[in-house]
């Protein structure tokens, strides 16, 4: 089914959520056994407050991810989906990941929403930095701001480049296809439907239910690993 949609679609978009990562090594925020919310509140570390009032565990909570993510990389996943960007069976991949693995797999045409922990910038002057610094507590712009990692806290507006990107390809869509994400944060979880009310077929592929199953016209709960290799090996025949 999966695959005859995909072969069927002219304009495939693709929605990552942190469950497309975990095959890689990066635990997601919410599965049930380990995501890493169950251990943390995500307000007392990913928050500006917590940036502001708990620098020191802000900071550390955030080396740690950048340290795990240095550890990982992208697992075949990524390569099939840029794979299938270049051969244009993708238009696009919208995530919320700030793991930057699609790009680092060869994708392109990424909207990343939540922004990228690959990135350090002054928070007050905006002048990026490198993880280097980050890493070895060089915390300290020239103009005296803080050099903070370049993703998006609680409490902070989502870039709107990858926003208004976002919108514009779920009118595009004519296949809306979710991988790994619980689809409970807005407004990521509003595109699948948008690209449904403008015509497009939405598949999930997750482990767990989401909210949206039912409105989906195809739900697969299984590892994405194992659905894109699959996907991959029934386009080679
Ligand atoms: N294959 C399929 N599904 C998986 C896999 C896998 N290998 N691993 C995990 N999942 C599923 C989990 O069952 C879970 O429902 O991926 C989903 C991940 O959901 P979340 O952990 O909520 O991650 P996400 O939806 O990306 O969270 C959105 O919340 O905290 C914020 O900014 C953070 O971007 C994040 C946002």
């Amino acid at each position: 089914m999966l695959t005859e949609l995909f072969n069927k679609s002219k304009h495939t978009v693709v929605l990552t959520g942190a469950g497309m990562s975990t095959e890689s090594g990066l635990p997601d925020f919410r599965s049930a056994l380990d995501g890493m919310w169950n251990e943390v509140d995500p307000l007392q570390f990913a928050s500006r407050d917590a940036m502001k009032y708990e620098r020191d565990l802000f900071v550390r909570f955030y080396k740690q991810r950048i340290q795990k993510l240095n550890e990982a990389s992208p697992h075949r996943g990524y390569y099939h989906l840029a794979e299938w960007e270049r051969s244009g069976e993708l238009g696009c991949i919208l995530t919320q990941n700030v793991d930057g693995f699609h790009q680092l797999a060869g994708s392109q045409n990424v909207a990343e929403m939540h922004g990228s922990l690959r990135s350090i910038y002054c928070d007050e002057c905006g002048e990026e930095t490198s993880s280097e610094r980050y890493m070895n507590d060089d915390l300290v712009c020239h103009c005296g701001g803080f050099n903070r990692p370049g993703i998006v806290l609680f409490g902070e507006p989502l870039p709107m480049n990858a926003i208004h990107q976002a919108k514009v390809e779920a009118k595009k869509a004519d296949l809306f296809i979710v991988l790994g994400s619980s689809l409970e944060v807005s407004p990521a979880n509003v595109f699948p439907m948008e690209a449904k009310r403008n015509g497009a077929k939405l598949v999930i592929v997750n482990q767990e239910e989401t909210g949206y199953d039912s409105a989906a016209d195809l739900v697969i709960h299984e590892k994405i690993g194992k659905v894109l290799n699959d996907l991959a090996e029934a386009k080679a025949q």
